[in-house]
């Protein structure tokens, strides 16, 4: 079986402006992920007004569409919400539990896994953000906390879901800082992040990719994906200039080149 791709997923967050604006940047790096679609997997999430229109750029490129978030329920008296039903059939992906939502707007585990099983149930991929705040990692409980965050994230879900689910670690203090963690750091995260997917979903947590995100860029992204731990990453700022992210997917296709022919002279 080959390999999977690993995977770049642009979270444009509250990004750019306008429809006009967003379509062009869904443009600007249409080249770049058709011409190393072989190698590298792409998703763009949009803010909601804007995944029309970026769906009508995206159409048959072969790149994914997500949003950032959705409610648990299917439809109902929720305000200002967005089910993930209502995505589901056009949008093939929804992040849930990012910090900044858990931080701005006090999601907690619960609601949390409640997205993701609805998004899961919804037939969408979902990426579930998990991440250690500043203070957390300091003290050394980067662990505790991600275990917190992802077992409780997992409840409810099926261990047949497990191809469908991405997790995302994302310490806090490396988000939008320019800090990005320690490549080590993020390897035993990563790994520790495995082993509780396999105790969780038993053999389906291991068809589970797991990536890092924060302050992921051009320069530094190979680094990352090189890991035999990580499947690829959640990226924010530097996805939102089309040229610095086209530069990501061919610095991510040119080092999964280079790990599959080591593969290959090793066999
Ligand atoms: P960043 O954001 O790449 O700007 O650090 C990553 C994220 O929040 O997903």
């Amino acid at each position: 079986m080959p390999a999977p791709r690993p995977l770049l997923a642009a979270n444009w967050k509250m990004n750019p402006l306008s429809a006009e604006a967003a379509a062009e940047l869904a443009r600007g790096v249409l080249a770049a992920a058709r011409d190393h679609a072989d190698r590298v997997e792409v998703a763009l999430f949009p803010p909601f007004p804007w995944l029309l229109p970026v769906a009508q750029v995206l159409a048959g490129s072969g790149v994914g569409l997500g949003a950032q978030d959705c409610h648990w329920e299917p439809s109902g008296a929720f305000t200002g919400e967005v089910s993930a039903a209502m995505l589901s059939g056009w949008c093939g992906w929804v992040i849930v539990g990012h910090s900044e939502r858990r931080i701005h707007l006090a999601e907690g585990d619960d609601v949390v896994a409640r997205k993701a099983a609805a998004g899961l149930g919804a037939g969408l991929q979902v990426i579930l953000c998990v991440g250690e705040r500043e203070e957390e990692f300091l003290a050394g409980q980067t662990e505790a906390v991600i275990e917190r965050q992802l077992r409780a994230g997992l409840d409810g879900l099926e261990p047949s879901q497990g191809a469908r689910l991405v997790v995302a670690y994302e310490p806090v203090w490396a988000i939008g800082t320019g800090r990005n963690a320690d490549p080590d750091h993020t390897d035993r995260t990563l790994e520790m992040i495995r082993r509780v997917l396999k105790a969780v979903l038993g053999r389906s947590g291991a068809e589970v990719r797991v990536l890092y995100g924060g302050s992921v860029n051009a320069g530094n992204v190979a680094a990352y994906v090189r890991l035999p731990s990580c499947d690829g990453c959640l990226v924010g700022g530097a996805s939102l200039k089309a040229t610095e992210f086209s530069r990501m997917i061919t610095a991510v296709a040119t080092s999964s080149a280079t790990v599959a022919e080591g593969r290959e002279g090793g066999e």
